[in-house]
């Protein structure tokens, strides 16, 4: 350890790239004036003294917000990565150096790791946990039990955490309160939306740089992600076809003016295929077997189990990186398949992740997540709980008012008007 080495316990990449990240996250919290306010106040308030809070996130520039905003609130908080190739390394290397919080993340990490950092997380015994995906919790549930009367609850990030989460609970297996950040408007609206729409197009432009005008695109899954992602295909003039097994999704995507088929039907046409299903293999080797030479394969969702990676290496005859975070798999028949981040969300693998100003809300609801169980501590029941109604509206009103937006109210004639039955035609 050096004189200018913090004492801080850490495992980032290189404290030296601390001055860029300094740069960077600066420039994010310039797009999240909502949690800039959350943030002052909780430098006033501090709601967290004396709670040691474990964040498990992709370790970006608004992460970075985030965890300095809990520590502001007094918070003794730690931040591991929650995904092997998300960590950007010089926002690490900055929090550690110049805000003293302990990380632990390092892009391109290994498996094992990985999850020797959820165990550091956890001998961080944590009071609060914000998860993304759900592994910490998932781990301190199975492993850590005599650690379990120390939390007073989770906030989970993603869709794929919280339908974990739902298996826990229906499984009797959830022993705290679980905030469903997910679940709010200001959130899913725009984050899974407009977030995932635009930062992974842009992981994949950034991977390979070809020109999605006239490529048909094939978008597996139309949630909130899958919306996005098709919406700002087809605005880069790619001919978007949706695959899905939800019948209302389908409609939707019908109606939304997208093709919609079976993969089976769609392997043989497309030039690019991203996965955001949260599912397993939904693109698997008899579909590899019927796509175009040169076909372009990736995934958003959050795990990176949507491709099936193993049965397609067992059938290349040879692995070849063309392009950072571009690999080219050669089939026995002479075709190649390309995939991109192996397998991992592109847009935070290959890209930044979601621009600040869609992060700015769901970090919103995060920080006010964790104060909304501090101040109900014992109260809530072990299961899933919504942030409030009138929170989420409030985290729109600065939102609103961050951007410079006015909007009208209703008149008491019309207040009078809704809250009537009595007048009809
Ligand atoms: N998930 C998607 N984009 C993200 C970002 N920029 N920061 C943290 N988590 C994210």
């Amino acid at each position: 350890m050096t004189a200018t080495t913090p004492r801080l316990k850490h495992e980032v990449k290189d404290l030296a790239l601390a001055p860029l990240g300094r740069q960077r996250i600066e420039w994010a919290a310039r797009e999240m004036p909502v949690l800039k306010q959350i943030r002052d106040r909780f430098a006033k308030e501090k709601p967290f003294a004396g709670l040691r809070i474990v964040a498990c996130s992709h370790v970006t520039t608004e992460t970075a917000n985030l965890a300095i905003t809990l520590k502001a609130g007094g918070a003794d908080a730690l931040l591991i990565a929650s995904n092997p190739l998300s960590t950007q390394d010089d926002v690490a290397a900055c929090l550690v150096t110049d805000y003293e919080i302990p990380v632990f993340a390092i892009k391109g990490e290994d498996n094992e790791t990985y999850n020797r950092h959820v165990q550091i997380a956890l001998d961080h015994r944590p009071n609060i946990i914000i998860d993304d995906g759900s592994d910490v919790v998932a781990t301190v549930v199975q492993e850590r039990k005599e650690q379990l009367s120390e939390i007073i609850g989770t906030t989970e990030e993603t869709t794929t955490g919280i339908v974990r989460l739902r298996a826990m609970l229906n499984d009797g297996a959830l022993p705290f309160p679980a905030m469903n950040i997910n679940d709010a408007d200001t959130k899913h609206f725009f984050d899974n939306r407009y977030g995932t729409g635009q930062s992974t197009l842009d992981g994949i432009i950034r991977s390979t740089n070809v020109l999605l005008a006239g490529k048909t695109t094939v978008v597996v899954g139309y949630g909130w992600c899958g919306k996005g992602t098709a919406m700002r295909a087809r605005g880069l003039g790619a001919n978007v076809i949706v695959t899905e097994i939800d019948p209302i999704k389908a409609i939707e995507a019908v109606m939304d003016g997208f093709r919609v088929m079976p993969m089976a039907e769609a392997a043989p046409l497309a030039d690019l295929f991203v996965t955001v299903t949260g599912n397993k293999h939904v693109i698997r080797s008899e579909h590899f077997d019927v796509m175009k030479d040169g076909a372009i394969v990736c995934n958003s969702g959050h795990f990176d189990i949507e491709i099936d990676l193993k049965s397609l290496r067992e059938k290349a005859t040879e692995v070849k990186n063309v392009r950072p975070f571009t690999e080219e798999y050669r089939l026995p028949s002479g075709k190649s398949v390309v995939v991109l981040g192996e397998g991992r969300l592109i847009n935070l693998a290959a890209a930044e992740g979601h621009p600040s100003a869609v992060m700015d809300m769901s970090f919103a609801n995060q920080a006010l997540g964790c104060e909304y169980l501090v101040k109900n501590k014992g109260k809530l029941e072990p299961g899933m709980y919504s942030i409030p109604r009138e929170v989420d509206e409030e985290i729109a009103r600065l939102k609103l008012q961050g951007m410079g937006i006015e909007i009208d109210s209703l008149t008491e004639e019309q207040i009078e008007y809704i809250n009537s039955w009595t007048v009809g035609t």
